[in-house]
């Protein structure tokens, strides 16, 4: 079976920078905190272009962390898109907080901010656009609701990392920006991770006690926090994989493009990139008429498929008492029942490519059309 992400053929090309990074910590030994983490908050604040980078446990954890640092709770309300991982809901709820979900842009699967404001009433505290897939959300459009309202603007970068928006980084355009460094993300570690960044001083001071239980200094507790701390080790691996992300983007973008430019004659709907954005290709996501047909298809052709997200949080049991409901989301309902997303890494050969291209043309020749919606 082909590799939906390929972590083995990263490593290869980083193992002794690896071994020896990982190395180093064992000798010290500082495996909470160490140097390391500031070593690598440091760069990453540099590559966003921001003034602060504060590392936490995971991309879960990151937004926590965020909403915990605006004072995000009980009553707010928080506005987002159903089109995404339970992740960016399932914060807001656990804070005691409601999401507020919009629908999003047909073409960009992102929340479409000229539906923002409608959603916004005096219990909105912020905003929560993600990067699906890959490219940023229209954060111009949605900062500027923000602005008109008072309102905090958290990314959900997750997805994103690494894309840029009208020539600034992800996770560098709005209050604060949070990532992820799950394995299988653009830039991933190898257990859990993440980060949030923010060029307001307070802010990331605060994100960085919280993290640590609430503790400006050792066993005193200003404010109430959690165990939301990046392992040192961790770090040291995120740290192995920066000298070569770069290229690694530069490659993700070419095999999108690849992709699309070889399916442009399937019966499928190709990722769209709104002018101004670059993506990471997290995934590479297209829409089909019979998903189930599709998957079928490629898996007995041993090439393996993803579908992110089969169910919008709007329909998921854990967030039915606590969302506010009511607004039209027939976009992202629609595309929960067609997208499927392809095997994609920045390894990925044009020999593999062209099979994937040859088996998604083929076993969508006989479907219905994939018209876009919307
Ligand atoms: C959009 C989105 N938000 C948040 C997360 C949570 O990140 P983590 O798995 O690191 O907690 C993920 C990924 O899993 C994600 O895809």
């Amino acid at each position: 079976m082909m590799q939906f992400i390929d972590l083995k053929a990263q490593q290869a090309r980083i193992r002794a920078d690896l071994d020896q990074r990982i190395a180093a910590v064992l000798n010290h030994g500082q495996y909470i905190l160490g140097p390391e983490i500031a070593e690598m908050e440091k760069s990453l604040a540099d590559y966003v272009g921001v003034g602060h980078c504060v590392s936490v446990s995971s991309g879960t954890d990151a937004l926590s962390i965020a909403f915990l640092a605006l004072g995000i709770g009980a009553g707010d309300e928080v506005i987002t898109t159903p089109f995404s991982f339970i992740a960016t809901a399932e914060t807001i709820a656990l804070l005691g907080a409601r999401p507020v979900f919009v629908d999003v842009d047909p073409r960009t699967y992102n929340i479409d901010p000229a539906l923002v404001e409608a959603a916004v009433t005096p219990r909105t505290k912020a905003i929560v656009p993600v990067g699906l897939y890959g490219q940023c959300a229209d954060m111009d459009a949605i900062n500027a609701v923000a602005a008109k309202h008072g309102l905090a603007v958290i990314e959900d970068a997750a997805q994103s990392f690494g894309a840029s928006y009208k020539g600034r980084r992800s996770c560098g355009l709005s209050t604060i920006g949070c990532t992820s460094f799950f394995p299988a993300k653009p830039l991933g570690c190898y257990g859990d991770g993440g980060a949030c960044f923010t060029d307001d001083e307070a802010l990331a001071r605060r994100m960085a006690e919280i993290r640590n239980h609430g503790q400006d200094r050792r066993y005193h507790h200003p404010i109430l926090g959690l165990n939301g701390r990046m392992d040192t080790l961790q770090a040291a691996v995120v740290l192995a994989k920066l000298p070569i992300f770069d290229d690694e983007v530069t490659a993700r973008g070419r095999i999108g493009a690849r992709y699309s430019e070889l399916l442009a004659g399937a019966n499928c709907v190709t990722p769209w990139l709104a002018p101004g954005n670059t993506s990471v290709y997290a995934q590479y996501t297209i829409q089909v008429s019979d998903r189930e047909a599709v998957v079928k298809a490629l898996h007995d052709k041993g090439i393996p498929t993803a579908v992110h997200y089969p169910v919008t949080l709007d329909r998921q049991p854990a967030l039915a008492s606590v969302m506010v409901g009511s607004a039209d989301l027939a976009i992202a309902h629609a595309l929960a029942e067609r997208v499927v997303s392809l095997p994609m890494h920045p390894y990925l050969s044009e020999e593999n490519l062209r099979e994937i291209v040859a088996a998604v043309t083929a076993a969508t020749a006989a479907l219905p059309p994939a018209a876009a919606v919307g």
